[in-house]
């Protein structure tokens, strides 16, 4: 089927031809054949790259121009969401009939808003959480959705965050049940089930645009599953350099999953000598201006500068330990063709598009502190061999799993290679990750009464694999907790959220940790100091990540705790009486530390060394502090502690910014961050008023100062600038070489 035969408006398939695109993938004629584009709701299960994004792009076109409708795509991923709200800008030239041209939207943060300016885009890309709090605000251009378009719905499957995704869905179909649905997912084997629950039709394909061979290798012979077999030249003792090698000699790329972070660094370390002989001596000088460019980005990191040091041999690693500029530029380098081998973690299975010819799975097994190890799902290991095989790139993507024995290349083949991919089930019913939910329900005036929120979540799909009876238990047992910590009342009939319910629904946090805080506020420790805060917030169960004390770190962590006991919200438990719970506090503890290193301008290296943490997880822990900080905050305000306000606002100013208070008025300005602002004040300009008076030439002086960035302060504060004195900065040498970006 050729794009110019479809029935969507002539500028959309302009647009789609002038990218390349001219016959639709056979799933994708499969999808228009099930008359996606009349509107039939569609679960659309097929391998990885096959061309799912472009059902959807033509289907919320055709909602857009034709239908006068509104669309809404989820994806489970910041990183995916960006990648998708990109792919869709390209139809933003297009204009409505209306004769305003098609906007595209984005949403990822800020749990606590409605967005109201999302009202005037005609196709709104967001995280399946970031819709979830949507729906909890009762955002109001959301009952004009008439398009859902669900990305990686697998994701059902998973423990933590499927149960959301779920509760999503059926919220979106209880508010608009004629919205039509367009579910893509990767190959899974109960589609028709998730079909029936979505009362979609439904689509499954093997088809791949590049085909797939996968196979297990032992002792340097790869066993492909048609039977074929290629032996690999041993270079190294390790079998997965071996094969990266092999792959790169003969021109292609190569991913390497491992199961920990730690392990990617480390093959990524091992592989880098290896591959570097490879290379060709341009290739080799284009990966030293790249290395330079990684080691020089953001603040000074340890694990930057041992991806520094990979890059120089077309190795790179990525994991969520990364902060995202770091994992930006390894992406686009690889993509580019520059990397020759990337290790990285599952995580980047995840829809993300970054083939490679060669997928290692370097283990199959995976560890949990709870459990021990135990093998990953087929469903797992199929979204990781997918990413082989680049199309126009590669003929063929090979994917290889690394076997230790030959049984074990026996289990390997039998379990994996030659396996179906597992049904998908619902995790839902599981208190603490329903609870929220629950409140939700209540709080978003979506039931009113018991027996409506039964209602709401007999439409999920837990109830729908279950029984409807299942969850009831679960809900019931949510709903007491819910009712004697005040969150819910009950009128008659009736159930109601209380202010207090209300505000922590639309907080996003779960209700538990609303409990924590407000409890806090009542005990008022004698000396209340960020401290105070910053462990109250790493109590609640919402401080992801969790950080792990390790071992010679417990005793500094206890005299810290010891000598700050006068300033916790919540008593430290007795080291003798309850030693889980006093390491636990030690962990929160620990946490806090972290968040007050940060407020107190220590570098990033200095801490990322001190408390063993990554950067990735640093970025994370003070994103989540900040928004933990903010719901104390508006509890305080709920519940009138007015005393708490002053200091809240000041920490959470401090945190946002990484720095003591002096500070602020400093960072409040475009391209000052914490580093630069820290130069200005030390320089003396402590204040906006300082910066006004100060002569320009003194302030490109400063290190991390250009022309052009003290051209912007001074727009900013007002003063002003001759243009002689301009001119003379322009053309001093190497004036314009200052990055400018508001990350120092
Ligand atoms: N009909 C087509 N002709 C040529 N290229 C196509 C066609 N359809 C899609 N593509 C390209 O194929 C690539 C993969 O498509 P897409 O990202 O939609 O895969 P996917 O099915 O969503 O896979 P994943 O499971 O990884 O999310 C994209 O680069 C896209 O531009
Ligand atoms: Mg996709």
């Amino acid at each position: 089927m050729k794009i110019e035969d479809l029935a969507v408006p002539e500028s959309v398939k302009e647009i789609l031809i002038r990218n390349g695109i001219s016959t639709l993938y056979p799933p994708q004629e499969e999808a228009i054949k099930a008359r996606a584009l009349e509107g039939q709701n569609l679960v659309l299960a097929s391998p990885t790259a096959s061309g799912k994004t472009l059902v959807a792009e033509l289907c919320a076109l055709k909602h857009v121009l034709e239908k006068n409708g509104k669309v809404l795509y989820l994806t489970p991923l910041r990183a995916l969401a960006n990648e998708k709200f990109e792919e869709f800008k390209k139809y933003t030239t297009i204009k409505k009939s209306n004769g305003r041209q098609v906007r595209v939207g984005i949403s990822t943060g800020d749990f606590d808003s409605s967005d109201p300016w999302l009202e005037r885009y005609d196709i709104i890309v967001t995280t399946n959480e970031k819709a979830d709090s949507l729906l909890r605000h009762r955002a109001k251009w959301m009952d004009e959705i008439s398009l859902v378009v669900a990305d990686e719905v697998h994701l059902l499957n998973e423990p933590e965050r499927g149960p959301t995704l779920e509760v999503v869905l059926a919220r979106l179909l209880q508010i608009n049940p004629d919205t039509q649905l367009l579910v893509l997912s990767a190959t899974v084997k109960n589609a028709d089930e998730l079909a029936e629950w979505l009362k979609a039709d439904y689509i499954t394909t093997e088809w791949r645009p590049v085909t797939l061979k996968e196979g297990v290798v032992w002792q340097n012979e790869i066993i492909f599953k048609d039977g074929s077999a290629v032996k690999v030249d041993k270079h190294s003792k390790d079998t997965a350099i071996n094969l990266a090698a092999h792959t790169v000699k003969l021109g292609g790329q190569a991913l390497v999953f491992a199961s920990t972070r730690k392990n990617a660094v480390g093959h990524a370390k091992k592989a880098a000598p290896e591959i570097e002989a490879l290379l060709s001596k341009p290739m080799k000088r284009s990966l030293e201006t790249l290395s330079e460019q990684i080691a020089t980005m953001g603040e000074h990191t340890r694990l930057g500068d041992a991806l520094a040091e990979v890059v120089r041999g077309g190795v790179a690693f990525h994991h969520a330990g990364l902060g995202g500029a770091h994992r930006k530029i390894i992406e686009d380098a690889f993509r580019e063709g520059k990397i020759k081998v990337l290790t990285a973690t599952p995580t980047l299975a995840f829809g993300v598009n970054l083939p490679a010819r060669m997928v290692i799975i370097h283990d199959y097994r995976r560890y949990d502190p709870g459990y021990g190890f135990y093998p990953i799902s087929v469903l797992e290991y199929k979204q990781m061999a997918g990413r082989a095989g680049r199309p126009k790139y590669d003929k063929v993507g090979e994917a290889v799993l690394i076997a230790k024995t030959d049984d074990e290349r026996d289990y390997l083949m039998q379990s994996y290679v030659l396996a179906q991919p597992e049904r998908i089930w619902s995790k839902l019913a599981v208190e603490r990750i329903l609870r929220p939910h629950v409140l939700a329900t209540i709080a978003a005036n979506y039931a009113q009464t018991e027996q409506s929120v039964y209602e709401f979540f007999g439409k999920t799909f837990y109830a729908y694999q279950y029984a409807p009876e299942a969850i009831q238990k679960v809900i019931a047992k949510i709903l007491k907790f819910l009712y004697d910590e005040d969150m819910i009342d009950v009128v008659g009939e009736k159930i109601l959220a209380t202010k207090f319910g209300r505000r922590i629904s639309e907080l996003y946090i779960d209700p538990v940790s609303g409990v924590v805080i407000r409890d806090a506020f009542k005990q008022k420790p004698p000396m209340l100091s960020d401290t105070s805060f910053l462990h109250m917030v790493a109590h609640t169960p919402d401080m992801v990540p969790r950080t792990r004390p390790y071992s010679g770190e417990y005793d500094e962590l206890a005299l810290f705790v010891d000598s700050h006991r006068e300033e916790f919200f919540i008593p430290p438990p007795s080291e003798w009486e309850d030693r889980i719970a006093y390491e636990e506090f030690l962990a929160e503890a620990k946490a806090a530390m972290v968040m007050n290193a940060w407020t107190e301008e220590r570098t990033e290296d200095e801490i990322i060394e001190r408390f063993m943490v990554q950067p990735g997880d640093l970025y994370r822990l003070i994103e989540t502090g900040k928004w933990l900080l903010h719901a104390s905050h508006e509890l305080a305000v709920l519940f009138g502690e007015k005393e708490y306000l002053p200091p809240l606002d000041a920490l959470l100013s401090r945190i946002e910014k990484g720095v003591k208070k002096e500070l602020l008025p400093l960072v409040k300005l475009e391209g000052i961050g914490r580093v630069r602002a820290r130069i200005l004040y030390n320089s003396g300009y402590k204040t906006v008023e300082d910066l006004k008076h100060a002569p320009v030439e003194n302030l490109t002086k400063l290190p991390l100062i250009g022309p052009k960035l003290a051209r912007k302060i001074k727009e900013q504060v007002g003063g002003f600038m001759k243009t002689e004195e301009w001119k003379k900065l322009k053309t001093e040498k190497g004036a314009e070489q200052q990055p400018l970006t508001d990350y120092y």
